[in-house]
């Protein structure tokens, strides 16, 4: 098994001192901020001649409304299209965790995730961004966006407080970017992806058939959510951390009218943030990439901090080899959970697969997962030919890894 990635991640409480008084203080927010940075961008590995896309913020939206928390305009990188891409568009949602209540979201915006102020000015364009074919084949000369978060609801809330100067705008981000890329070529489109990690693989869910309506039904649209399938589980505790977390997100930031009716007139508006309860309902092709053990899941909803205060996961929840008997069935209970999960999305022939056993989080945008000559697989095939061959009808992708300990092409993340 590859141990590729060893990080110092400085974990706050975890010797159980101060516990109730650091969750969610100040230092425990920066230490998720961090874990988010880590799994989902900052940890691209640097390719010799990378491709640095700067960002464009959107002029028009401020008068949309739709802003940042902060209410600072929002924005996106775009790298065009060539030869025969160049009417193709892959739209990346970025992801990031997302705010549950006021502390969280006014936190947020003193960050790059709630502020297009504090966004790098450039990215590096890696994975199913890349615009190379040896690291990226088949999208590598389709236009390729990625459209920045900085709303906190997974691009689908609206509202707005005034005492705290915080505004929930998801969705009109979502609107105001479409509006902008179809202005910039996208309406011309004649084959388009949506794709999204984290919390933008769960705002790729939940704009999957909203992106397909903006096209004429000639145009071959697919939606791939990454590492988004975020199950309502319980933790170590017995309680449901996600749940809580998204009853706030979904009730502060007004998300509510924004999801699927076919989901909230069946069930309340929180379960119908969970993946679980849409993904059956969903018209337009739709993709699932997933590790089993996804790292983040592991980290902040199945042993967050507070459900472990003596700190018996700990060893565990770092590095999954150190994890007992007990500990390991713990989370193949969860793997089989997410495979119930799925059970009636995969039945469908228009949609493709690919959960692979191991301990990771976004595999679509690191190099070292999505493509290389060592990138995981299974049944030989890399993440990036599973996903371009279903996209392309070349051939059904259902790919549903054994269980750990069974697949030594993982790249799992260990923490330190
Ligand atoms: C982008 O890649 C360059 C060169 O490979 C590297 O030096 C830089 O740190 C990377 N930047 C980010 C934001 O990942
Ligand atoms: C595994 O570790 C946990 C926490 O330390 C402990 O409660 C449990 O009894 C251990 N299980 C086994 C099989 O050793």
């Amino acid at each position: 098994m590859k141990r590729l990635l060893i990080w110092v991640f400085s974990l706050f409480c975890v010797l159980g001192i101060g516990l109730s008084r650091s969750e969610n203080g100040l230092e425990d927010l920066k230490a998720k901020e961090s874990l988010l940075s880590y799994l989902e961008k900052d940890a691209v590995s640097p390719g010799a001649n990378s491709l640095m896309v700067p960002l464009t913020l959107i002029q028009g939206a401020a008068s949309k409304g739709a802003v940042c928390l902060d209410g600072t305009p929002p924005g996106y990188h775009l790298d065009p299209g060539f030869g025969s891409g160049a009417n193709s568009w892959l739209i990346q949602l970025e992801g990031g965790g997302w705010c549950n209540n006021i502390r969280t979201c006014v936190f947020r915006k003193t960050t790059r995730r709630g502020s297009s102020k504090f966004m790098e000015k450039k990215i590096n364009f890696t994975g199913i961004l890349s615009n190379k074919p040896e690291e990226n084949p088949d999208f590598y000369n389709w236009n390729r966006v990625k459209l920045r978060y900085c709303d906190g609801a997974s691009f689908a809330g609206e509202g707005h407080d005034e005492v705290n100067k915080l505004y929930f705008r998801g969705q009109r981000i979502w609107s105001a970017g479409m509006e902008e890329l179809m202005a910039k070529g996208m309406q011309n489109a004649n084959q388009a992806l949506l794709s999204g990690c984290s919390a933008g693989g769960l705002a790729s869910i939940l704009h999957c058939d909203e992106f397909k309506d903006l096209f004429p039904p000639s145009t071959k649209v697919k939606c791939l959510s990454d590492a988004g399938l975020f199950l309502d589980a319980a933790n170590v505790a017995g309680s449901h951390t996600l749940r809580n977390m998204y009853g706030g997100v979904v009730t502060l930031q007004g998300v509510q009218k924004n999801l699927p009716s076919t989901c909230t007139s069946q069930m309340d508006p929180t379960s119908c943030f969970f993946p679980q309860n849409l993904i059956a309902n969903i018209r337009t092709p739709m993709f699932l990439l997933n590790a089993a053990y996804d790292a983040w899941q592991v980290q902040e909803s199945l042993i967050p901090n507070f459900a472990d205060p003596h700190g018996e996961w700990r060893d565990c929840k770092m590095d999954h080899s150190h994890c007992n008997a007990t500990q390991m069935k713990f989370l193949q209970d969860f793997r089989i959970q997410m495979l119930d999960a799925i059970d009636v999305f995969s039945k469908s022939n228009q949609n493709g697969l690919f959960i692979n056993s191991c301990f990771a989080h976004c595999q679509s945008e690191r190099q070292d997962t999505w493509y290389q000559s060592d990138s995981p697989r299974i049944e030989n095939k890399a993440v990036a030919v599973s996903v371009g061959d279903w996209f392309f009808d070349r051939t059904a992708v259902k790919a549903i890894d054994c269980a750990y300990p069974c697949d030594s092409t993982c790249h799992n993340l260990i923490f330190k």
